[in-house]
């Protein structure tokens, strides 16, 4: 499917490019997993499914949000349904960056916390699902501490 941006520049062109085409490999996820999930015929099977079936439906929406947000960026307008540009000017960084060190520090304990759990669980790992999940949270967990990350990072190149 070539969709051509009209007056994009050669890398506009293709990031847009690979986006849309990630789009196209990943749209049958969510109905795949879907699927596995309606007809599997074991719930632990099923709930697993319907996780992964979450986070997929969430890269989509993402994904199309990027889409979106390039196609503005074109076109030299701003994109509603795109993702936020960054801030060039921000209220309060001093602010948040101690809000954003604070958070670190709580996402790092509770990663600890969450290790802690899930050797806990270790006895039931193979019948349960619970060590599963607590890992997946510490998965979350490393998303969030990278997500603060950046948010200190742009939040102190505005602080003076
Ligand atoms: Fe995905
Ligand atoms: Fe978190």
């Amino acid at each position: 499917m070539v969709d051509s941006l009209q007056g994009a520049s050669t890398w506009e062109q293709e990031v847009y490019d690979q986006i849309r085409s990630h789009i196209a490999a990943e749209s049958g996820f969510v109905d795949t997993y879907g699927a596995l999930a309606d007809d599997v015929g074991s719930p632990d099977i099923t709930y697993l499914a319907r996780l992964i079936m979450e986070d997929e439906q969430r890269h989509h929406r993402v994904f199309e949000e990027l889409a979106s947000s390039m196609r503005a960026e074109v076109e030299l307008r701003s994109a509603e349904d795109g993702v936020p540009d960054v801030a060039v000017v921000r209220r309060n960084s001093t602010d948040l960056v101690e809000r954003t060190e604070r958070l670190l520090e709580l996402e790092r304990e509770d990663l600890k916390s969450l290790k802690h759990l899930r050797r806990s669980l270790d006895p039931v790992s193979e019948t349960t699902l619970w060590a599963l999940l607590v890992e997946t949270m510490e998965l979350d967990t490393r998303k969030h501490i990278a997500i603060l990350r950046h948010i200190r990072k742009i939040a102190r190149g505005m602080t003076f």
